[in-house]
């Protein structure tokens, strides 16, 4: 039987380092101990200026520490050397790293390799080269959680898995380009769909953005797929994540035995690239980005190009 999306060999479990910690002196989030988040959402879904004003600073953090993580990525390093540099990296930046304990997930960092759709557990699996892997980094920080992610290479990749993320890349943009102050959530899955569909690529539906803020997770939905009924309205101060998760196959995805590592059901690649973003009346701007970088989407952005990616580490590179 030929397997034609398979580059590469299925990506299998790994061993699991012991669970971290995290310095008594850094403010943790009300899941960190139990595992059970307790604050539902908040029934404004508007964000106040010192909500936003955090936000910017906790978005700000995770671009950082992504940076970091990313820089060690490298044919031989282990998911769970990144989800160490990750943990470190939120605790330099004075955070939690949010994923800790978030309903029982055990590592600080996400690592989704090749068919892995999101939810991947840091493990001894070494990198390869030719492999792709999203790093979904989270921290809460002075009490809000910024939540970005990429998508890298591992060394060279073939031209199918560029291709990918060239498309889901764009995919994040145009859906923040669909945002606007009095219009519909829909309106980021129908940019994200036709520009994946025209591709050639799938949307994954089980897998949706969400609010954020003070809680993790709160409403509203932020289906990454054309739903006509999905009519909840944007209003300045809403702040909310966009992070489609794009296809070369099957979009279905079948979760491992570990309650949360999702692959493809046909173990097609996928990728994925997430930032959390926040309304306002003269456009979107982009909280997980840093100072320096440009607002495509604010008016007083001037139409910048959109951020670049993040690099990658060149440690065992051959130049
Ligand atoms: N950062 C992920 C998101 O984009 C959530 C990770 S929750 C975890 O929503 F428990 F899996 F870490
Ligand atoms: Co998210
Ligand atoms: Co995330």
């Amino acid at each position: 039987m030929r397997h034609p999306h398979h580059s590469s060999p299925p990506v299998l479990a790994g061993a699991v380092s012991p669970i971290k910690t995290v310095p008594a002196d850094i403010p943790r989030p009300d899941y960190a101990e139990s595992g059970v988040p307790q604050v539902t959402a908040p029934d404004d879904l508007k964000k106040d200026i010192d909500t936003v004003e955090r936000m910017r600073l906790a978005g700000s953090a995770a671009r950082r520490v992504l940076r970091k993580v990313a820089n060690e990525i490298s044919p031989g390093v282990t998911t769970d050397y990144l989800d160490q540099v990750c943990h470190q990296a939120c605790i330099e930046e004075g955070g939690y790293p949010s994923p800790l304990n978030y309903n029982g997930y055990p590592k600080s960092l996400c690592t989704s390799i090749n068919e892995i759709i999101c939810h991947g557990i840091p493990d001894d699996r070494p990198l390869r080269e030719g492999d792709i892997i999203n790093c979904d980094v989270t921290i809460f920080l002075d009490g809000v959680h910024g939540d970005h992610s990429e998508t890298f290479a591992v060394g060279n990749i073939d031209q199918p898995s560029t291709d990918l993320i060239r498309i889901t890349r764009e995919c994040l943009y145009l859906g923040i380009g669909a945002v606007r102050a009095g219009g519909f959530v829909n309106e980021i899955g129908k940019a994200i769909q036709t520009h994946a569909e025209a591709a050639g690529f799938g949307v994954v539906r089980e897998f949706i953005g969400h609010g954020v803020g003070e809680v993790f997770h709160h409403l509203p939905n932020i289906p990454h797929y054309y739903e006509p009924s999905a009519r909840f309205e944007f209003a300045s101060g809403m702040t909310f994540t966009i992070e489609p998760m794009i296809t070369i196959g099957s979009p279905s995805a079948n979760l491992w035995e570990d309650g949360w590592t999702a692959a493809t059901s046909d173990l097609s690649r996928t990728a994925q690239f997430e930032h959390t973003i926040l309304v306002r009346d003269d456009g979107v701007e982009i909280l997980t980005l840093e100072d320096n970088e440009p607002q495509p989407f604010l008016a007083s952005g001037g139409g910048a190009d959109w951020p670049q990616t993040i690099s990658t580490g060149t440690k065992n590179s051959q130049e």
